[in-house]
């Protein structure tokens, strides 16, 4: 018999409650595995002992549905960089000694690019130090920029999410006679498939946004005004989205994460103000922010099971199969119907890298996103899962309770 601990770390996202419901459900099928811990706040958890019994915590069905819809990460998380052990290896045995005591013998890292760092400097830490603990990465990120993987849990539910505030802004903007210009900034840091996926309005016949910016293109403000003046030709009311990551003067914050990360907010502030200088008409700006990345009353179904799935298949990765050193990944098999394979790659190939958006699904004008995209975004946002409500306002799994 022995234990095993999970935590979550990096920013929130519909779906990393769904994939912490997969690790102890699937633990429960080895008769091996005793106790499932849950690390609070990530890797600090494991540092500073701070870990929690989930069976007294999920208790009945109704709990785990509770968690598979409720967004963010109920054990908390961290931005936390372990430093490289060849340096100094103090946090590694105070790792190693947290994880003897419970006698842990294998540990499971929800999380994105910076968090496989985590999962990849400890299993080089266990492999050269011959202790027998196994580290599994459980992909997640709305940012959908994890190498190896087709994508990441939590992406669909964020992509849903911003197609859903898009379709709603879409009808606002639309009231008055007179001409507008709105700009929606979305979330993702280096690479822009969050912002892309707001093509997948065009599915039910909506030509808006009518302008998508990504980080992965050239940008420049001349640029923008003679694509806002083709449009407004067309249109009375330009919709525009535009990635947190695209590169212009905006207001940056200065203020970097762990990683050396710099907080990115308020470029369609900064886009607002020229844009009005420059066109003199209606200009509003909205920054969907962090309700992207927590928007489970919009989830997809597709995502949450796959999340769920994913933290299953970790467990039995490290258990049945003994393996170490890898993070799970989605490989599609098809597109219609859809269907994914999970597959373990070594974590190396993704720890600290970014994947970008394709340029070949980039117009010309590389100011939208071509039909490809849109085939790989559509099946990744569908269904519903369905949400408890109480005095209307739906219900979440919460450990303060
Ligand atoms: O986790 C990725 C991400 O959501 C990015 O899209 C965003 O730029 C960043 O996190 C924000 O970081 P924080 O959660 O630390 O504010």
């Amino acid at each position: 018999m022995f234990n095993i601990a999970v935590a979550q770390s990096g920013g929130p996202t519909a779906a990393i409650n769904a994939s912490l419901c997969g690790v102890f459900e699937a633990a429960q099928k080895y008769s091996e595995i005793s106790t499932v811990y849950g690390a609070l706040n990530g890797i600090e958890g494991i540092l500073y002992d701070r870990l929690t019994d989930l069976s007294q915590i999920i208790t009945t069905e109704h709990d785990k549905n509770l968690l598979m819809t409720t967004p963010s990460t109920v054990l908390g998380s961290c931005r936390y960089k372990l430093k490289d052990f060849g340096e100094d290896d103090s946090e590694y045995k105070k790792i190693t000694e947290t994880l003897n005591k419970h006698d842990i013998k294998a540990f499971f890292y929800i999380g994105g690019n910076d968090s496989m760092d985590t999962v990849m400097k400890l299993d080089d830490y266990f492999r050269e130090n011959n202790i027998d603990i196994k580290v599994i990465g459980i992909p997640k990120t709305i940012d959908n920029d994890l190498p190896e993987t087709d994508h990441t849990p939590g992406f669909g539910s964020a992509a849903k999410y911003v197609a859903t505030s898009l379709q709603e802004i879409i009808r606002d903007s639309r009231v008055y006679s007179i001409p507008s210009i709105t700009i929606v900034e979305i979330m993702g840091r280096e690479a822009g498939w969050l912002t892309a996926s707001s093509c997948v309005l065009r599915a039910n016949g909506e030509p808006a946004p009518h302008l998508i910016y990504l980080p992965e293109c050239e940008f420049s403000e001349k640029k923008l005004y003679h694509d806002i003046e083709k449009a407004q030709k067309q249109y009375k009311a330009v919709i525009i989205a535009v990635s947190e990551g695209i590169d212009c003067v905006r207001s940056k914050s200065g203020i970097t994460d762990a990683f050396g990360h710099t907080y990115l907010s308020g470029v369609g502030k900064y886009l607002e103000n020229i844009v009005r200088d420059h066109f003199g008409c209606k200009v509003r700006s909205i920054e969907l922010n962090v309700m992207q990345r927590c928007g489970s009353h919009i989830a997809s179904l597709t995502d949450l099971e796959e999340a769920r799935r994913i933290g299953g298949a970790a467990v039995d990765e490290a258990v049945s199969r003994n393996n170490t050193g890898m993070m799970m990944t989605f490989a599609r098999i098809s597109n219609n119907p859809y269907r994914v394979g999970i597959v373990p790659v070594d974590v190396h190939k993704s720890a600290n890298k970014a994947r970008f958006f394709p340029k070949e699904w980039i117009n010309e004008e590389g100011n939208n996103v071509t039909i490809d995209a849109l085939n790989y975004f559509l099946p990744l946002i569908q269904g519903e899962p369905a949400i408890e409500f109480q005095n209307g306002i739906p219900v979440h799994f919460r450990l303060d309770q």
